[in-house]
């Protein structure tokens, strides 16, 4: 890996918070189109998905020849990227039938691109590369009714985040600069930024990050702390294997490193007026947070019993256990169970997080909070739901990409 270095001289520009015009076309279709839509939409790109790579490849081929300057938005080396903008951009037309779910989000994802530079027309663009390459790769099973679909699929999605964008007027990313970088185990640092104008985040959110190391490159974290008055973020990185921007995070960052943030996203919040206890699970650094939600809640007088599992393979990959017990001397509402799957802990147990936690029940009294890596989240959610929790009580982060 090369690390290439950018220095960000200005602060955001008041340029970046001009609307973006919508186009008046897209009528939002009727719920029963809808549905139909989506399996038709579905059922295609299942047909091609063995052909990701080569129809990534087209996709982007025909986006840059439209749109030439939509390049630059993107990172200089394409293949460590892995497809991102398709992958994502193919899961989320295929979710057109879920609008009451997805409204939050792709308001969130069209304010976030807005710190990519994305006009307009790149949405146009986008949108014609995509038809374009579908229509190469499904060949003779291509069929009006087919594009018919797929068109108003991507205009509907594409309308709410553009719609979302012209709306903001906040700055489009926040410059923040690295105060300091601890490596708390092996592979998992723990970074302070300060930013100079506030970002503003709610605690049990994430951000988008890009580092000087690897421009373009932006991924999501959570920030582990409640929005602090100085100014200070705290983030958990873990670095995964072979991973571009975490390692860098994890092994390459050093205090002055200037890092762009993205606005907040996410669904994780607690509402203090509500006062069902809470179960709350993290695996790794999946603990980051709901760290941030205990922290919001020690400044209130009142809080609900909160049991938190807090998940790793061995005890030592357990960074943030010490933090955590030093927090239930503070705040007698709160109980940490320690899990790890290999190795003991005192008071802790043995096993998955799933298995843990199950095994004492399903927790039909409380609102669940689960956060970790995508195979921990479904892993945990499936064991929840047979062990006979509400669905409707867990709450997680559900548009996770990797
Ligand atoms: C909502 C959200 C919040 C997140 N918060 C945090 C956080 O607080 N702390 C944190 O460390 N990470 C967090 N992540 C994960 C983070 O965004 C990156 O996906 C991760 O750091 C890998 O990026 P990379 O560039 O190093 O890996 P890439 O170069 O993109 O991928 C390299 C390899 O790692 C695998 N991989 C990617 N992500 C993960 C993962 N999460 N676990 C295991 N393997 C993976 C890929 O499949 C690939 O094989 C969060 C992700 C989401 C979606
Ligand atoms: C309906 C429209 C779109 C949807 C649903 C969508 C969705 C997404 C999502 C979810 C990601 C994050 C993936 C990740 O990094 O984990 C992403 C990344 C990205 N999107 Fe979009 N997007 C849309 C349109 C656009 C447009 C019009 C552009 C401009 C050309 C654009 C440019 C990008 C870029 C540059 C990235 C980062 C890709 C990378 O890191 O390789 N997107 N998109």
């Amino acid at each position: 890996m090369t690390a290439e270095t950018v220095k960000y001289e200005h602060p955001p520009s008041p340029s970046r918070s001009s609307p973006l015009p919508v186009p008046p076309l897209i009528e939002t279709p009727s719920a029963d189109k809808t549905v139909e839509m989506a399996k038709l939409v579905r059922e295609s790109f299942a047909a091609v998905e063995t052909k990701a790579e080569e129809l990534s490849q087209y996709f982007y081929g025909v986006l840059f020849s439209v749109s030439p300057d939509a390049r630059a938005l993107f990172p200089i080396n394409m293949a460590t990227q892995r497809n991102r903008l398709l992958r994502a951009l193919v899961y989320v037309v295929q979710m057109v039938d879920r609008p009451d779910e997805l409204a939050t989000f792709l308001g969130q994802l069209g304010r976030d691109h807005r710190k990519f530079d994305v006009l307009g027309r790149h949405y146009d663009a986008v949108g014609v590369a995509l038809i374009a390459a579908l229509k190469r790769f499904l060949k003779d099973d291509w069929t009006p009714e087919l594009e018919d679909a797929w068109v108003t699929a991507y205009g509907v999605i594409s309308k709410n985040m553009r719609e979302a964008a012209g709306k903001e007027i906040g700055p489009a990313w926040w410059k923040a600069t690295v105060v300091e970088h601890r490596l708390v185990t092996r592979d998992v640092a723990v970074i302070k930024v300060r930013t100079e104008q506030p970002l503003l985040y709610r605690a049990g959110g994430y951000v988008s990050v890009e580092v000087p190391q690897r421009p373009r490159m932006w991924r999501y974290f959570s920030p582990a702390t409640a929005p602090h008055d100085d100014g200070t973020i705290e983030f958990h990185v873990h670095a995964v294997r072979g991973g571009w921007v975490s390692r860098a995070i994890v092994h390459h960052t050093r205090p002055g490193d200037v890092w762009r943030l993205g606005p907040s996203l996410g669904a994780l919040s607690v509402h203090h007026t509500e006062s069902r206890p809470l179960l709350m699970i993290g695996g790794g650094t999946g603990v980051a947070p709901l760290l941030a939600l205990l922290d919001d809640m020690s400044r209130w007088k009142n809080n609900p019993p909160v049991h938190l599992f807090f998940g790793g393979r061995r005890p030592e990959d357990l960074y943030a256990l010490d933090e955590l017990r030093g927090l239930t001397v503070t705040c007698p509402w709160l109980t940490v169970t320690p899990v790890t799957e290999e190795g003991t802990i005192a008071g802790g147990d043995r096993g998955t997080l799933a298995t843990a936690v199950t095994q004492r029940g399903a927790w039909k009294d409380r609102d669940v909070y689960v956060a970790g890596s995508p195979s921990m989240i479904r892993a945990t959610i499936a064991k929840l739901l047979a062990a006979g929790t509400d669905l409707a009580r867990i709450k997680y982060d559900p548009f996770t990409l990797d």
